[in-house]
């Protein structure tokens, strides 16, 4: 029979830890009421003495969150017991998840005491947690650099004393899978009340081995993993959960575990916790990142679309992605054109592939990434609307102080010269305001990132830009030494591919009444 792996989310306790500020209690609100949704298991909602903020919000999260259980850290210390206790007693289904060092290094140096004296600690602060609820976990922190005589007395102390979990962590990343294999498998061969409690995982990934470790982990016996969303965590980060869901579900056949996650969830969860954060998911990150499921060689191109399973293990439906995507690049063949094509619901007989792709081989040596509505435009507009740049930039001034931006800008628009100005909170809203008065345009800037393409002040500024017009999302790109410069660049691509669209748009209107 399957077994079900415990998830213990702690992206709101370790992934909180590591970032540069605190959540706010309805920024937490809104990551924990996702990850109920997704179907975690137990919630780690934060460290109730080491702020009044997280008392507070762990308190709000006992009124609000119903189908997963709550967790909350104290270190081995009465009164870090009593405060998870009052601000989680307004749910039954809590847990205590109490931490002590168990490693030299930490036991000498850190708390400066002797191994016999943690013990004692460690029954002590059980037994007195017991009072308040039957669901207690005790974490062995720094566990791997823990000798396995000592582990095992810890662990064995620690059930006696009453904990129902027993997280084995490997705090510093330090561990290779076939090492935490063993120490599992020791833990359950010597530890004569193993059976008594469920052993968890809780892994960092200091040298890239936390969701490795993890899943060798189960393998040894291991029945909880704890991590987090995105694999935010100290130093390095955490294991990332969504990548042990889907490790599990991918290689169901494979692997005797499952788990109660709704992975139709993965994707939003992920958004969710990036913009809280203010964390970008790097492009290449597994399961989540953009490149995850997007394809770039002609010839993994072509296989997609004869098969996806050429070069896909996981459908990006399953985590709530609409569909694959293929970066088309100059690098892409013709059937990745004709699919792009069939996704925005073009028929073959309605345009010349050939063509298409002649223009489309010509525009991405130009333009190096060439969107959905780039391919639009080449198939349905004329050579001379491609070649238009109808929006082109005469002259523009921005002045900020403190409070306000003022941005004025003259901009050719077809035959004519437009000049207008605008307030805004900042230069690049003024900017943008401005130039909805122009072009009465009613766009949405819904991504800007700014990268300076070297490290010294006299580098160039590129501004990466996303704005939705309609029900379309447009992609803008600007280069110049002035950042602001490169912004109104960025956004009058925009305009010029939106131009080119609202052609298109026209054109398939009277091709369709002819
Ligand atoms: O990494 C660690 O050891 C921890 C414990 C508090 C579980 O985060
Ligand atoms: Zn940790």
């Amino acid at each position: 029979m399957k077994k079900r792996i415990i998830l213990l989310d702690t992206t709101l306790r370790d992934g909180e830890q590591s970032l540069k500020f605190n959540l706010t209690t309805k920024e937490k609100i809104e990551i924990a009421l996702a990850l109920e949704k997704m179907g975690i298991d137990i919630i780690e909602v934060g460290f109730p003495i080491s702020s009044p903020i997280d008392y507070k919000t762990s308190k709000e999260l006992a009124k609000i969150i119903k189908n997963s259980k709550l967790c909350g850290l104290a270190r081995c210390k009465k009164k870090d017991i009593d405060m998870v206790y009052h601000s989680l007693k307004k749910t039954d289904n809590f847990r205590i998840h109490i931490f002590l060092a168990t490693s030299p290094i930490h036991i000498i140096t850190k708390l400066k005491t002797t191994f016999n004296k943690v013990l004692e600690k460690i029954s002590f602060m059980i037994k007195y947690a017991r009072q308040y609820t039957d669901d207690i976990e005790f974490s062995c922190e720094d566990a791997t650099r823990t000798p396995i005589n000592n582990l095992c007395n810890v662990v064995q102390t620690a059930i006696t004393a009453g904990a129902t979990t027993i997280n084995i962590p490997d705090t510093v990343g330090y561990i290779f899978p076939q090492e935490y294999y063993n120490i599992i498998l020791n833990l359950k061969n010597k530890v004569k009340n193993i059976d008594k409690c469920i052993i968890s995982v809780h892994t960092h990934n200091d040298l890239g081995m936390a969701v490795g470790n993890s899943i060798t982990a189960i393998n040894a016996g291991a029945q909880q993993i704890e991590g987090t969303i995105n694999g935010i965590g100290e130093r390095a980060g955490n294991c990332a959960l969504e990548e042990i869901i889907m490790a599990l579900y991918t290689r169901k056949k494979n692997m005797n575990f499952y788990t109660n996650i709704n992975v139709h969830n993965i994707y939003y969860t992920s958004k969710i916790v990036s913009k809280i954060c203010n964390i970008p998911i790097s492009i290449n990150k597994a399961i989540v990142g953009s490149n995850a499921f997007s394809h770039s060689s002609g010839i993994h191109q072509d296989g997609m679309i004869k098969n996806r399973n050429t070069y896909e293990i996981l459908n990006p439906k399953n985590i709530g992605l609409n569909k694959t995507e293929f970066n088309l690049t100059s690098k892409s063949g013709r059937a990745a054109v004709k699919y792009h094509m069939d996704l925005m619901g073009y028929k073959e007989n309605t345009y010349n592939i050939n063509l298409l792709y002649d223009n489309f081989i010509k525009l991405a040596d130009k333009k190096g990434q060439v969107f959905n509505y780039d391919l639009e435009s080449l198939a349905f507009n004329s050579l001379k609307d491609n070649n238009t740049e109808y929006f082109s930039l005469k002259y523009f001034n921005v002045e900020s102080n403190s409070h306000l931006s003022i941005a004025t800008i003259k901009l050719q628009c077809g035959k004519v010269i437009k000049l207008e100005s605008a307030t805004g909170l900042g230069a690049v809203n003024a900017i943008y305001k401005t130039i909805i008065r122009i072009t009465n345009y009613n766009i949405k800037l819904i991504n800007y990132i700014l990268k300076a393409k070297s490290h010294t002040e006299k580098s160039i500024g590129e501004v990466n830009i996303k704005i939705k017009y309609k029900t379309k999302i447009f992609n803008g790109i600007g280069f110049s030494k002035d950042i602001i410069k490169a912004s109104v660049i960025a956004i009058i691509n925009c305009l010029n591919s939106i131009w080119r669209s609202n052609q298109v748009q026209k054109n398939i209107l009277k091709i369709n009444q002819s």
